[in-house]
């Protein structure tokens, strides 16, 4: 318990770090969440800002879900703990720190990217599966957050056959994988209400457009 509640505390810590209110204060001396969609990520910070800053924000919020579950990893390590992966617990609390991050007022992003660099250093075969299947998807239909609702079913899909195929039990593997889609989709409620009722953001769409 000592050593799942160093991980989750170190995790939490780390994932606060919400790169797109650092990018946005630093890079424009804005805050990203007075704009657009309000949302602290890299969409919005595409959205407002540009690519050069939306790939800062991309690197920093999927780099701080894979320290966070390397962190939890060694912490494990370090306590003797060895029957348990601590990527799990560190990975979650990563997660929660991005949603609602200590240093910004508890309001930060969805955590799409942080989720993808939890699962790359979990199970890095259904991380390739959901990146290979959903850049051509986003090209496609350009709205990034319908996208991103397709990866959270495919995700829990993904995990069980890639788990069947290689042999490893995948019993935890889906409980953690219906755990961050379905924090991820309740996350993005307000993008499931707008593409329902049609007005979610499109790539090249005028921005100040958008909700
Ligand atoms: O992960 C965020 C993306 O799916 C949607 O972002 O700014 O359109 O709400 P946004």
């Amino acid at each position: 318990w000592i050593a799942a509640g160093a991980a989750a505390l170190a995790a939490y810590l780390i994932g606060s770090v919400s790169f797109a209110v650092i990018v946005s204060r630093i890079g424009a001396q804005d805050d990203v969440r007075n704009h657009g969609s309000g949302n602290a990520g890299m969409t919005n910070i595409l959205r407002n800002y540009g690519k050069k800053m939306a790939a800062l924000t991309a690197v920093g919020d999927f780099g701080k879900g894979v320290v966070a579950v390397a962190l939890g990893r060694i912490i494990f390590l370090l306590l003797g703990v060895t029957a348990v992966d601590g990527g799990y617990i560190a990975g979650f609390f990563a997660l929660l720190g991005h949603l609602f991050p200590l240093y910004f007022g508890f309001k930060g992003g969805k955590g799409v990217l942080t989720s993808l660099g939890v699962v790359l250093m979990l199970n890095w075969k259904v991380f390739l599966l959901l990146v290979v299947l959903l850049v051509p998807v986003v090209f496609i239909v350009k709205i990034v957050s319908l996208t991103v609702i397709i990866g959270y079913v495919l995700f829990p899909i993904f995990t069980v056959a890639v788990d069947h195929f290689t042999g490893r039990p995948f019993g935890f593997d889906l409980l953690f994988a219906l755990l961050l889609s379905g924090l991820g989709a309740f996350m993005h409620r307000e993008n499931i209400k707008r593409l329902l009722n049609g007005t979610e953001y499109r790539f090249g769409q005028d921005k100040n457009k958008q909700g």
